[in-house]
């Protein structure tokens, strides 16, 4: 069975019960702009329901989702969640023109998703460098940014080897994210991955230029948890300002600094752990008492003691 559908201003066209009002309006030749491929998570297709929302099918849990985050009017749907189940809708859609497009995107068409805002399972991974103040305290400007400039590029050849992305950097540390383009399994493999190559890089790095030309050696501590983030950019005009928010990148954030607690450099969630297809050899396990986590939260121990004694330094609030 199908059903008329008329594009307010465009033309007339039909719907079987199956197809979305995205898929029957693309079928029908209209340009309908869907930068998310139709998966509910950019909004690009939304049209304004001038009669018939009655007629509509329920509203999905995206749609849900996205008129409770942007308090979008009841006649606002996505073309590409709903579908038509009687005669009589007219809708409007809100991006009919290439200036339309290029106000809604910015004109960056790849990054709608992003600018939009999305909601996903990443791999959260935050990295610390340990024994890095002495280092500052004893040496020149210009050695200390040198070889901040050297461990830098380290960790972000091994994370994007593994498809990671750095989100922030912050003193002598960073922050990444993996799974923006894979699956959470592989995510987490992959951030595993990445960091393990962190530590034997390191390793080698404090064989053949620190100690040898410094006299001095680096250790570093990994957080690695997995779990539902959102990220968007936020469009401020600077070059990477994707961000990524959610209880699991505080969680990420408090692996890392837990690694000083435990005496070991690579901190890892029972939960990213147990997405491993061949999970590495775990020293232990942990039960931590996390800020903010009501139960004690279990963790592998993946990295190695440290040779050198960190004291905790208490976490900022
Ligand atoms: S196409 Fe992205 S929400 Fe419908």
């Amino acid at each position: 069975m199908s059903f008329q559908i008329d594009f307010k201003g465009e033309k007339v066209i039909q719907a079987t019960e199956q197809q979305t009002i995205l898929d029957a309006a693309l079928a029908a030749g209209i340009p309908h702009y869907h930068a998310c491929g139709g998966k509910g998570e950019c909004t690009t297709c939304r049209v304004l329901v001038l009669e018939g929302k009655e007629q509509l099918s329920e509203l999905t849990s995206y749609e849900r989702s996205i008129i409770a985050a942007l308090g979008l009017p009841d006649n606002m749907r996505l073309a590409c969640q709903s579908k038509v189940r009687g005669d009589g809708v007219k809708v409007h859609r809100l991006i009919k023109d290439d200036t339309d497009h290029y106000i809604f995107t910015n004109g960056d068409e790849e990054g709608i998703t992003e600018v939009m805002g999305v909601r996903r399972k990443l791999a959260l991974f935050f990295i610390d460098i340990r024994n890095f103040t002495p280092f500052i305290e004893s040496h020149l400007p210009f050695d200390v940014i040198h070889i901040m400039r050297r461990i830098f590029t380290l960790l972000r050849n091994a994370i994007e080897q593994y498809e990671g992305r750095i989100i922030d950097t912050a003193g002598d540390g960073l922050y990444a994210v993996f799974g923006l383009e894979a699956r959470i399994r592989s995510a987490a493999e992959s951030a595993v991955l990445a960091g393990l190559k962190i530590l034997e890089d390191v390793k080698i790095f404090n064989n053949t230029y620190m100690r040898p030309y410094f006299s001095h050696s680096f250790e570093v501590g990994i957080g690695v948890h997995v779990g539902k983030v959102i990220y968007g950019n936020v469009g401020i005009g600077l070059n990477n300002n994707l961000t990524v928010m959610g209880y699991p990148v505080n969680i990420a954030a408090r692996l890392q600094a837990a690694t000083k607690e435990v005496n070991n450099s690579f901190v890892i969630s029972e939960q990213a752990y147990a997405l491993l297809r061949n999970p590495p050899y775990a020293a232990g396990s942990a039960h931590l008492n996390l800020k903010g986590v009501t139960r004690a939260f279990e963790v592998k121990l993946i990295g190695k003691p440290y040779q050198h004694a960190h004291v905790p330094v208490p976490e900022k609030v």
